[in-house]
């Protein structure tokens, strides 16, 4: 049995970068023959470590769930469910937390890069660090391994967290015997190319140069209206290799679109018809989902449905890990 899983972090506006960088290729891997299982799950226990507002954090979790319904996953097939509703995961967690040497977690990428700027400010080295935020690579470590996960995909900022779960694994299964726990691999993107943002840097939340998946088409065109050109003028020819615009386009556009667009750049094309074209291509392969999206949204009944019939295959899986587990480490 090979099982694929990842969670995904309920955080506001989704973004192109994340459809393509994320959601789409999960997506896919979901209907791979490589897999005999898929489990995807959104982690809301992880966004706990920031998140203090009940109405938004609720918000974001239902937003994640109808992204993810609207873009195609089969939730017949995969497993799609929400991490706190399955309790054996704070179990877990809590048998994994004393199995992992404290020094593991101060050596953590994002505890450290936390403690490192308190540093560079003058701050107390722990100022503005939780117990959630610091046991984060615990979490992480059994939601991937209370379902026995032998693949996971993940951004490059995460690879080192599952390097930590496969590292509990195998120590767990030095004290209490092979096979306690399945050791996972991280499988990170092979042409995991970049999405630039409006500003042209990597689209990112953080940069606030995102191209949201929803909101009114009006609101797209706005948005895309925003890319930043050079004042190279209207009727001038222009370098199709170095645009931010023609990168976008690229990962939309069809090929034969995709050469009608660069002939049109070597003619000289004004920016706004570019965009215009641009806005076309997204547009054509958003509004279809952008519908679904909407209904879902309205209708969350419809969503809270889907949840729980991931919840309850979860369950089922996250029992049996839990029974084997529960019974090596402790006898019971
Ligand atoms: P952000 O940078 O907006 O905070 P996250 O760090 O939450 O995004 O990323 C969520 C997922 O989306 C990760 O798997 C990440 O690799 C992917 N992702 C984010 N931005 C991009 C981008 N510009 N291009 C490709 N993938 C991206
Ligand atoms: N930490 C991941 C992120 O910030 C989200 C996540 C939580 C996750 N649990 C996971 C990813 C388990 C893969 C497997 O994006």
């Amino acid at each position: 049995m090979k099982t694929v899983l990842t969670g995904i972090k309920p955080t506001g506006d989704v973004h192109l970068g994340n459809l393509l960088g994320a959601i789409r290729p999960a997506i896919e891997m979901s209907h791979s023959s490589q897999f005999d299982r898929s489990i995807y799950f959104i982690a809301d226990a992880h966004a706990l470590t920031s998140v203090r507002d009940p109405e938004k954090f609720k918000q974001h979790v239902y937003e994640i769930a109808a992204t993810w319904i609207a873009l195609g996953l089969d939730t017949s097939k995969a497993i799609f469910f929400k991490q706190s509703d399955i309790k054996e995961v704070f179990e877990l967690t809590w048998m994994l937390n004393c199995m992992t040497p404290k020094g593991d977690m101060n050596r953590a990428h994002s505890y450290k890069d936390k403690v490192q700027k308190n540093q560079e400010a003058n701050k107390d080295t722990d100022f503005g660090v939780n117990m959630g935020l610091f046991d984060y690579p615990v979490l992480m470590s059994a939601d991937i391994l209370l379902y026995d996960s032998n693949a996971v995909p993940v951004g490059k900022d995460q690879i080192q967290h599952v390097e930590i779960a496969r590292s509990i694994a195998q120590r767990c299964n030095e004290y209490f015997g092979e096979g306690t726990l399945i050791e996972p691999q991280e499988v990170i993107q092979k042409n995991g190319s970049l999405v630039p943002g409006l500003d042209g840097r990597k689209m990112s939340k953080s940069y606030d140069n995102g191209i949201p998946l929803w909101g009114t088409e009006k609101k797209l065109k706005k948005t895309i209206n925003k890319i930043t050109t050079d004042s190279t003028p209207e009727e001038a020819p222009k370098d199709s290799a170095n645009c931010t615009i023609m990168e976008l386009y690229k990962l939309f556009g069809t090929p034969e679109q995709i050469l009608g667009l660069e002939k049109r750049y070597a003619e000289g094309i004004g920016w706004g018809y570019a965009k215009l074209e641009l806005f076309e291509v997204i547009n054509a392969y958003l509004s279809g989902p952008r519908e679904v999206y909407n209904d879902l949204m309205n209708n969350r009944d419809e969503i809270d449905k889907v949840l729980l019939n991931g919840k309850e295959r979860a369950h089922a899986i996250a029992m049996d890990t839990m029974n084997r587990v529960r019974s090596r480490i402790t006898g019971f």
